[in-house]
């Protein structure tokens, strides 16, 4: 057992679509805890650092100038196994084949237009929280619901 943070963007889709609040309650809902919380248009730096895997692929220039045209939301969350636990809530890329019950599954069509962007794994979440925010943006706080939300032994491994 784990305990990890994970990078969540709501992308321009996902706010023109009036989905932050819906989005935001998920995550709460399942016991992750939000650490970081921002609305910001990423700038052309950002996303070349963001998108790099993609930066050979035909879509990378459309990409980019999509995700910056509009304000999007960042957010950093954390619990036990949170990249996996926050992809699976995400759901698969393509919108109209993701999983019902998902994020992408319940509300998407697309495939550019995909809602929400979430870390793939530990490594890229430490990198791609670290092109949004800054160490003093980022909370370290007790929650009050952790005692139900996890046992004493899952909670030690949070302290580790
Ligand atoms: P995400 O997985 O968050 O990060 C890469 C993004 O590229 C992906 O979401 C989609 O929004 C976008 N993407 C993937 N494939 C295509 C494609 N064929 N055309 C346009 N955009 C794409």
């Amino acid at each position: 057992m784990k305990t990890s943070r994970t990078a969540v963007l709501v992308k321009p889709d996902g706010l023109q679509r009036g989905l932050i609040g819906e989005i935001i309650n998920r995550f709460e809902k399942k016991g992750l805890k939000l650490i970081g919380l921002k609305m910001l248009i990423m700038i052309d730096e950002q996303l070349s650092d963001w998108y790099v895997e993609h930066k050979d692929k035909s879509f990378f220039g459309e990409l980019k100038s999509f995700m910056g045209s509009m304000p999007i939301v960042a957010m950093v969350w954390e619990g036990i196994d949170a990249v996996p636990v926050v992809r699976k809530l995400v759901g698969t890329t393509l919108g109209r084949e993701a999983e019902a019950g998902s994020i992408r599954g319940d509300f998407g069509m697309s495939q550019q237009f995909n809602l929400i962007h979430a870390s793939v794994n530990g490594e890229e979440a430490v990198r791609e929280i670290k092109i949004i925010f800054s160490e003093d943006e980022l909370f370290n706080y007790a929650g009050v619901m952790e005692t139900v939300i996890y046992t004493d032994f899952e909670l030690n491994s949070l302290k580790k």
